[in-house]
């Protein structure tokens, strides 16, 4: 068959992104398949216009890559492509709107307040305390994301979330362990895998804790309560489907230090498939390989 597949980009997660495409496009020659990579830029757009496959695999992450743009260009070219289509990548890729899709879902959600650029003077009337985090609103892998614990260090940390968007989330911080569930599947018959648990070096999982070697320990199955592994399994289906997700995502989550349910933080529609990433060690735990997984995908993208 032949692939082609996008990765690199412009955004933000550029760097995380060549490193996807690196492992996909080795496990797709590995497969078999011709591939035909493209280091996405809109100066390439005529590369992406002319590209004769069979389907594309989207190795790209953040703007312009997980937030819809590229699938509605490879719709309007009718080119099949593996994951989400225009509206779930969009939905997704804004974490408020996000929240507001699953408000009544009985997903439990943090405390948010969104604040928007062109609101010169917006009001900081925060519904909780510090810990703030902050972030922006439309990125990945904990770019721009700071945990601000007085007024200085939120003014500091909202400042620096705008250099990256001009919508920023502040959200209340819950003190716990993040998980993370990797959706998988056709319509209709969409799975959750096994629950992944997150031990970071650092205090949080930052950028570093997630690229660099030995960043993070990922722990499979996640050493918390059964009922807690089965509640946000269900979720992440209900949260992939509600967001009109489609093919594969991961959904992240805070499971609080005090006992009480879990926390909703986002779903990724493109997640990282880095040598670090957590997405491939949830399918190694039922059985897939990387180059397994990869191939997994593409066919389900082909449906
Ligand atoms: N945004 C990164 C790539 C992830 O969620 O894995
Ligand atoms: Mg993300």
């Amino acid at each position: 068959m032949k692939v082609g597949v996008l990765y690199g980009g412009t955004s933000a997660e550029r760097e995380v992104s060549l490193s996807s495409g690196k492992g996909i496009m080795k496990a797709l020659k590995e497969n078999g398949h011709d591939v035909i990579g493209i280091d996405f830029h809109p100066e390439r757009l005529t590369e992406v216009m002319e590209l004769d496959v069979d389907i594309v695999f989207i190795g790209l992450h953040g703007r312009f890559g997980e937030d819809g743009r590229i699938q509605g260009l490879l719709d309007m070219l009718e080119i099949p492509y593996v994951g989400s289509g225009v509206l779930g990548s969009a939905v997704a890729m804004d974490k408020a709107k996000s929240k507001k899709v699953l408000k009544d879902s009985g997903i439990r959600l943090a405390k948010d307040l969104v604040l928007h650029k062109s609101n010169d003077n917006y009001s900081i009337d925060m519904p909780f305390g510090f810990p703030v985090v902050v972030k922006p609103n439309s990125e990945g892998s904990t770019i721009g994301l700071t945990i601000a614990q007085n007024q200085e260090e939120l003014n500091r940390g909202i400042e620096e979330a705008f250099r990256f968007d001009n919508t920023v989330i502040l959200e209340e911080f819950i003190s716990g362990t993040e998980v993370t569930v990797a959706v998988m599947g056709e319509e209709g018959n969409v799975k959750s895998l096994p629950v992944v648990e997150i031990v970071p070096k650092n205090a949080y999982y930052d950028y570093e804790s997630k690229y660099a070697e030995g960043g993070s320990e990922h722990i499979v199955p996640a050493r918390i309560s059964e009922s807690y592994t089965e509640m946000i399994q269900q979720q992440s289906v209900m949260a992939h489907e509600l967001l009109g997700c489609e093919t594969y995502s991961r959904v992240d989550y805070i499971v609080p230090n005090d006992g009480t349910e879990p926390v909703f933080l986002e779903v990724n529609t493109l997640p990282g498939m880095t040598p670090t990433s957590l997405y491939p060690d949830a399918a190694k735990e039922i059985g897939y390989s990387y180059e397994q997984m990869i191939e997994h995908l593409i066919q389900l993208g082909l449906k």
